[in-house]
């Protein structure tokens, strides 16, 4: 298995408040990393002038199956901390299927790839979507709550849709290409890392009972994945909930 530093990884989404501390997390441990940004002077200075870092300045979604294999091929894994902007137009506005559309542009590039070893893929989610493998339950409350908010908030449908497609698509994992899903609840920002914890499936209810996550936890577990292989094989395929330990006083 190579070591991180031998490796390249392409963050989508690399400008955002999460994809921003991947992209750090990454390359503080050795690895070369690609950055798609719609606006590089969204990152950094100190991540936008690092000798391993290739900015690449470009939207996604309208790159070519040409574009997106040079983008793919040389990528270990890539990572998606994609989300819709939190105004009026990011929410309500195209494209409404950022995420899903991202996902599956990004993994059927890899897909048709001929890799010595299947392609990666690590999508930030959240604990608000299910799993729909597992059994996971929810009070009838939440059930009706959950049907309000994807049709009035379509971004809640496009992170539930884009984690069913890789599921439904992929299963868990073909010999070209695996995948996991991270689903951290509400992001919190902290200026340091701190403990948090790993679970199949969410332990509280999103909407009634929300966790906390720190963007900082969740880089951080995003980069294990994608860097350390006991960690890939044992979620890879799964949907791992990431909540911040409480502090007992
Ligand atoms: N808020 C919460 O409590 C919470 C909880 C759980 C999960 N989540 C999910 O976590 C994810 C990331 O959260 P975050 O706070 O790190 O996100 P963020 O800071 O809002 O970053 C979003 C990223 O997506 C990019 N983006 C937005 N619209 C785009 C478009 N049309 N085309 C291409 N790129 C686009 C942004 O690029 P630009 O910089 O160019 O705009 C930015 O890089 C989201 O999917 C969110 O739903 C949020």
């Amino acid at each position: 298995m190579q070591q991180a530093t031998e490796k390249t990884f392409l963050v989508v989404g690399a400008s955002g408040a999460t994809g921003r501390l991947l992209v750090g997390q990454l390359l503080d441990r050795g690895a070369r990393v690609k950055a798609l940004v719609r606006s590089p002077v969204k990152l950094p200075e100190t991540l936008r002038d690092h000798p391993r870092l290739l900015l690449v300045h470009a939207n996604l979604l309208e790159l070519g199956a040409e574009d997106l294999d040079v983008l793919t091929r040389d990528c270990d894994a890539i990572a998606s901390c994609l989300g819709h902007n939190l105004d009026w137009k990011g929410i309500w506005g195209p494209p409404y299927r950022l995420v899903t559309e991202a996902t599956r542009r990004l993994c059927n590039s890899m897909n048709a790839q001929h890799r010595e070893a299947p392609g990666r893929f690590v999508l930030m989610n959240s604990a608000g979507n299910s799993n729909c493998d597992l059994d996971e339950p929810l009070s009838l409350g939440h059930r009706l709550l959950i049907g309000l908010i994807r049709v009035a908030v379509p971004p809640h449908r496009d992170n539930e849709l884009a984690a069913d497609w890789l599921r439904t698509r992929f299963g868990d994992g073909s010999e070209q290409m695996q995948w996991c899903v991270v689903r951290p609840d509400t992001l919190i920002d902290e200026n340091e890392l701190s403990d948090y914890r790993l679970y199949p499936s969410p332990t509280r209810d999103a909407l009634f009972d929300p966790g906390r996550t720190s963007r900082l936890n969740v880089a951080r577990f995003m980069a294990d994945l994608m860097t350390e292989p006991d960690t890939w094989t044992r979620w890879q395929g799964r949907m791992p909930v990431v909540y911040n330990q409480a502090v007992v006083a």
